[in-house]
């Protein structure tokens, strides 16, 4: 496909997402590259939503190390257990921060940020990455976000 987006304006977050995923989809089609993949998938993200900060930390020797992202400059490691990102990972699960200052051992990588969604990227029931969204809007992210980020994460093969 043509590597540009058609982005919809002005309607509801489904109606966003159920035209970016296929687009999505398209774009990692036939290739298998992950770190390529990952970069379109936080570019495309950025693009339609706008939203602060968008991308990917991987695990490496035991810690998170940053990956593709669109958004201002970002922490380089996160270990377990630690921040919002160091959680999911610890926990295996999403966690969805209406208020960041709210988030015991939150790591501030933009003072801007005021809320954020992470979401573990599980591959053969271990977690080898998260994708983290930051907003400078408090309680931006829902369950929708949750369900459409997921499938998105579901197409990534790593
Ligand atoms: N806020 C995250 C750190 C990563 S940045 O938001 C890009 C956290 O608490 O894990």
């Amino acid at each position: 496909m043509a590597e540009d987006l058609t982005i919809i304006k002005g309607e509801s977050k489904e109606e966003q997402y159920d035209s970016l995923v296929p687009q999505i989809q398209a774009l990692l089609e036939g290739e298998d590259d992950l770190i390529a993949n990952l970069g379109n998938i936080a570019a495309a993200l950025k693009e339609q939503f706008a939203w602060l900060w968008v991308g990917f930390y991987l695990v490496k020797d035991e810690e998170l190390v940053l990956g593709p992202f669109q958004g201002p400059v970002a922490c380089t490691r996160i270990r377990k257990g630690k921040g919002v990102c160091g959680a999911a990972w610890a926990e295996a699960k999403t966690f969805i921060v209406d208020d960041v200052e709210e988030f015991p051992g939150h790591i501030a990588c933009s003072s801007a940020s005021r809320s954020e969604i992470v979401l573990p990227i599980i591959k053969d029931h271990i977690v080898i990455g998260v994708l983290d969204v930051d907003s400078q809007e408090l309680a931006h992210f829902d369950h929708i976000d949750e369900l459409y980020l997921n499938k998105i994460i579901a197409m990534i093969n790593a």
